[in-house]
């Protein structure tokens, strides 16, 4: 038995490959690297839904386009029903309230909602929490852009769209992580594509999962000077702390999407959009964990994973940090479709054994 199924296989999957020794990441076939160059939020959808639906749905990037900005009008229409319940969760949950909402279904009509909805939710009640009125969609936008500007009521910079789509792109597919696997595992039972969104929206938000980056932030502001870097990350370690945005199960190298978005972050430093001194500390945090870790966990590769710059680029980008996981579930939803469809039309019912370790019935 394998404690947390590491190295078990429990699929066949033609969406993405993480090499955890290479530090590569494949998706469709195309490199990461190459996925978040040319990549949006858009193109990433075509290429991992392609052939999962009947010709029913959008089949190109342009089609797609259209098509999100209609369903995310349409879900708008939700947002007037967003009560004080709701707005009393964290986001990430006020989200999969909302998304529960929605109707459940394996066709393409459920994925393109499913694609759409969040991006609205997420702004929406991030604005009403601060009891500002919520922005409604503009269909022509792209994804990204709408999304920013639901957000801010202002107009993103390219500057700002594309670093938004390169996080996107970067997170939209990930192998078999424990969202992803939970999406398949309610797939196999034919429930629907809304019901593996909710159960991967679940996954997601724990702090081993999705929920790193808002902590990593929560320790740039503890460590506040670079100085103090080596100092503070010390005493974590003593106090049996992990560092949040450092290790993976998969990785024993870095993490590539780490550099993925540290690259993506250098248009918004160059342009002034990014506080300087805040990447100063984040390097100095990096450079004195890496350190730290080699010395203090010899057994163990740990390397930065993803979620150190997310922190950092969804800040940049005006999210507050309680929102980084729902940002996470916006472009990790497509993976999650995907994987939902391929396992509904590929797979057997998922349903694992377990070993009893509890008592025998008394003899009677
Ligand atoms: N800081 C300090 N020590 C660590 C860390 C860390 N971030 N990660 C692992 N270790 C140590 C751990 O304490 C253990 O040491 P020891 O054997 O001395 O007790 C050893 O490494 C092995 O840990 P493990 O629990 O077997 O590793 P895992 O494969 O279950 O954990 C992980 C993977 C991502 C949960 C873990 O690295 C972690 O908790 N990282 C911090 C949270 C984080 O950044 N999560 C985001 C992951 S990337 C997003 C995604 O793809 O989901």
């Amino acid at each position: 038995m394998t404690n947390g199924l590491e190295n078990v296989v429990a699929a066949e999957t033609r969406l993405s490959d993480v090499d955890g020794a290479a530090g590569r990441l494949v998706i469709r076939g195309v490199s990461l690297d190459t996925l978040v160059r040319d990549g949006t939020f858009e193109s990433v959808a075509v290429l991992l839904l392609d052939g999962l639906f009947d010709a029913d749905g959008p089949r190109d990037v342009a089609a797609l386009q259209s098509a999100l900005g209609a369903a995310r009008a349409a879900a708008f229409g939700q947002v007037a029903a967003i009560d004080a319940t709701i707005l009393a969760l964290p986001p990430v949950d006020a989200m999969r309230a909302l998304v529960a909402r929605l109707p459940d279904g394996e066709d393409a009509a459920t994925a393109l909602r499913l694609l759409a909805a969040p991006a609205v939710f997420l702004p929406a009640v991030l604005r009403l929490q601060q009891g500002l009125p919520a922005v409604a969609p503009d269909a022509a936008l792209s994804q990204s852009a709408d999304i920013l500007r639901m957000l801010t009521g202002n107009h993103p910079t390219p500057e700002q769209t594309s670093a938004l789509d390169a996080y996107l792109v970067t997170i939209s597919d990930h192998g078999l992580n424990a969202s992803t696997f939970a999406s398949r595992v309610i797939a196999s039972t034919r429930a629907g594509l809304t019901s593996s969104a909710l159960a991967a929206l679940g996954a997601l938000k724990g702090p081993l999962h999705g929920g790193a980056p808002g902590p990593v932030l929560d320790m740039l502001d503890a460590v506040a000077t670079p100085a103090n870097a080596a100092a503070w990350l010390n005493a974590a370690l003593d106090r049996g702390d992990r560092l949040m945005g450092f290790g993976h199960r998969v990785y024993r190298v870095r993490d590539p999407r780490a550099d993925a978005l540290k690259q993506a972050l250098r248009p918004l430093i160059a342009s002034g959009q990014v506080d300087s001194g805040r990447i100063e500390l984040a390097e100095a945090i990096e450079a004195a964990a890496l350190d730290i870790l080699k010395t203090r966990k010899p057994d163990r590769p740990l390397d930065v994973n993803v979620e150190f710059y997310t922190a950092l680029l969804l800040e940049s980008l005006g999210f507050p940090r309680d929102a980084f996981t729902g940002v996470f579930a916006i472009g990790r939803m497509t993976g999650w479709i995907a994987h939902a469809r391929e396992q509904a039309l590929e797979g057997r019912l998922i349903r694992p054994s377990s070993v009893y370790i509890g008592p025998l019935p008394r003899a009677a």
